[in-house]
């Protein structure tokens, strides 16, 4: 089921018909989080996640993706405003959106990592890991 919510002239969908595929890799592949990713890598990134667009027209001004079971762990990534569009509550809206969505209602425990965004995450409720002990990465 597509969900879509609109603000303004702004437009955050689940659609994956909108995705501009090229436009998400041009952005990720010279983030500070997924430089270097290759296009491959973001299509088929895009294939297995919820991903949710931020559009302005047919542009694609953002972009946020989920990769989850759908029940009982989500990870929120690759989160991203233009920045001609950022400082005017987009990002937050996206992140709002993607938090209320139906499809991920009820999963159990979100995850995500960020650089400097901490303060946009804990208005939705995420806080740093308080057992890093219990956690492992490779
Ligand atoms: C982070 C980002 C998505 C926020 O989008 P935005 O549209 O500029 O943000 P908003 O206008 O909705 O404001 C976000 C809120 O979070 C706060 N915030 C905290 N850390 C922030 C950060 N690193 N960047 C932007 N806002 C941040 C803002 O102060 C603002 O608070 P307010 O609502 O109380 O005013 C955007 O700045 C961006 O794409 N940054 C570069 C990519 C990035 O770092 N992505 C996050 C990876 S985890």
């Amino acid at each position: 089921m597509i969900e879509e919510a609109k603000r303004g002239r702004y437009l955050v969908s689940t659609d994956r018909a909108r995705l501009d595929v090229a436009a998400i890799w041009t952005y990720l592949s010279k983030s500070y989080w997924a430089e270097g990713r290759s296009r491959a890598q973001v299509e088929k990134s895009l294939r297995y996640s919820v991903c949710f667009g931020l559009y302005l027209g047919r542009a694609q001004v953002g972009f946020a993706r989920v990769v989850t079971d759908y029940a009982t762990t989500a990870y929120l990534c690759d989160v991203y405003v233009l920045p001609e569009h950022q400082g005017k509550g987009l990002g937050r809206w996206l992140v709002e959106r993607v938090m209320a969505s139906k499809a991920l209602k009820g999963v159990k425990s979100w995850s995500l990592r960020t650089r400097d965004a901490h303060d946009l995450y804990r208005k939705f409720g995420f806080a740093e890991i308080t057992d890093p002990e219990r956690w492992m990465k490779r």
